[in-house]
């Protein structure tokens, strides 16, 4: 069993006016401890002169407490390392990995939690994200990262903490890092800013988060791509807002729809270089007419250009915000795509008369970001490790999308349509009627595929059933045989739903 380094004193109570002598109260608090499974096998307590201090009680009652836990085998004792419980304790006593000792008290009836809560499902783990491997849609090339560079940013940032890296931060964040990101995004999104309306989160979800808070009240309608990202429609819907599904093709967002839908709604959620998850650009006439839109009923526009670094046989889009000469664009990016998904950071550009409000929320929801990973990002970025590091993954990347592209073509062609392979880390594959995406995705999860499938993404009935596949964790020489299993996955599913649609029009004998 492994050790479990702790010498925390536990909560033990002991009373010096209790008839009970103090050695027999130590005793107890630990026996019932171990028992109760609190303390689990393996788990390091503290010195007697330690627990004696702590009690504030002479050392004596501890050692005859000690003696006795040793002499009954609760306790084990190891020169020079300290105490423990027991390593080998009975089976009932050991509960240690098994959640808390005394189970929460069983209740019947409904037990109350926000409105707001229940406007999501309950949080479930979905087969498709599970792992890690072939299609993944979140997964960067983790080889190819430039761990060596990092490591030793890592490592001085470690070595030079002061006294700004350990106090609490301003609610914008690191001020150095702000103004790095500017210098990106000026350069290579034409987004106008200045760092002191740059805001550092924890990624794109929170930015959505914080900029639905400032902007929208329950009830508000907001105008969300259909289909589009979920985890953007779980922020809104625990918002309270009323979704506006807009449908997007090959120009994006459709804007005359939109209007017509819902012209007084206070907001539109797009993705305007590269729809998730269909991958359209949007136009240029739709920006206009996005703009126009907003700047006339006075709603805002949350830009989320998530993955726009990788575009394969174009020039760069610029960013709507860049275009924007009412400020009524907010702009969200990420280095989830750029960097790595774990590191969670990403940044919100605000409107100037606005910072002081998304501040105020932010202050509210977290405080600051966390100081050390920027400051590794800071120098990151000014050495030259960024945009190095996108230049050589617009490379690969573009390899690894040609290569899913030619083996769909020559193994699936005929029974699916590619979209949006122009850009980002994903493309997107249409499937044939008949086929269910869920059940394709829930399949190939099984084989350590991990498709997403494009139903879920919509809101409304009207549903495309599509697969959405990431390319960037997947190398060129993989590439053909991930698609062969698909293929293989694919065309069991398809025999699966013959035989269930065949027992279904059979009538029992
Ligand atoms: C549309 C969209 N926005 C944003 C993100 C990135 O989110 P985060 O920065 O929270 O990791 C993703 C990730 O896949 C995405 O698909």
């Amino acid at each position: 069993m492994k050790r479990v380094p702790s010498t925390l004193s536990p909560v033990i109570a002991v009373d010096r006016k209790a008839p009970v002598p103090l050695h027999k109260q130590i005793y107890d608090g630990f026996r019932s401890l171990i028992i109760g499974g609190n303390l689990g096998a393996g788990q390091q307590v503290p010195s007697t002169r330690a627990l004696a201090s702590e009690l504030k009680i002479s050392r004596i009652p501890a050692l005859t407490a000690y003696a006795q836990l040793l002499a009954e085998g609760y306790f084990e004792a190891h020169t020079g390392a300290g105490t423990f419980v027991c390593r080998s304790l009975p089976e009932q006593f050991e509960r240690s990995d098994r959640g808390p000792a005394r189970a929460t008290p069983v209740r019947t009836g409904a037990r109350s939690i926000s409105c707001l809560a229940t406007a999501l499902p309950p949080y479930k783990a979905i087969p498709w994200l599970r792992g890690l491997g072939a299609f993944n849609v979140g997964q960067i090339a983790f080889d190819q990262f430039p761990f060596q560079v990092w490591s030793r940013l890592v490592i001085r940032h470690c070595r030079n903490l002061n006294s700004t890296a350990l106090q609490y931060g301003g609610p914008l964040g690191f001020e150095p890092l702000r103004e790095a990101i500017c210098t990106y995004l000026r350069t290579a999104r034409a987004v106008q800013c200045h760092s002191h309306q740059v805001m550092i989160v924890t990624g794109s979800q929170q930015a959505l988060e914080i900029s639905t808070r400032v902007l929208l009240d329950g009830g508000d309608a907001v105008w969300m791509e259909e289909p589009g990202y979920w985890l953007t429609r779980d922020v809104l819907n625990s918002a309270g807002c009323r979704l506006i599904p807009v449908p997007v093709d090959d120009q994006g967002l459709d804007v005359a729809v939109g209007i017509k839908r819902c012209r007084k709604a206070r907001a539109a959620f797009v993705a305007p270089s590269h729809q998730f998850p269909l991958g359209a650009t949007m136009s240029a006439s739709r920006r206009l007419q996005l703009l126009e839109w907003a700047h006339h009923s006075g709603a805002w526009i949350i830009e989320d250009d998530y993955d726009s670094e990788y575009r394969y046989d174009s020039m760069p889009i610029a960013s709507l915000q860049g275009l924007d000469s009412n400020s009524r664009v907010i702009y969200i990016g990420t280095f989830s795509k750029t960097l790595f998904p774990s590191l969670r950071l990403g940044y919100i550009v605000m409107p100037l008369d606005l910072v002081d409000r998304f501040s105020a929320v932010r202050r509210a929801m977290d405080i600051a970001p966390p100081h050390f990973f920027q400051a590794v990002l800071t120098d990151f970025m000014n050495e030259g490790h960024f945009a190095r590091h996108i230049r050589r993954m617009r490379q690969l990347y573009a390899q690894r999308r040609a290569a899913l592209v030619a083996s769909l073509s020559e193994q699936l062609l005929g029974s699916m349509e590619i979209v949006g392979a122009e850009a980002g880390m994903y493309l997107t594959i249409l499937l044939p009627n008949g086929l269910r995406d869920q059940d394709v995705a829930e399949r190939a999860a099984r084989e350590r595929l991990w498709v997403q499938p494009l139903s879920p993404a919509y809101l409304g009935e009207n549903r495309r059933n599509g697969l959405v596949l990431g390319f960037a964790s997947t190398s060129t020489a993989e590439m053909s045989k991930a698609v062969r299993h698909l293929k293989s996955v694919m065309d069991d599913e398809k025999r699966a739903q013959s035989t269930r649609s065949k027992t279904l029009l059979t009538p029992p004998q």
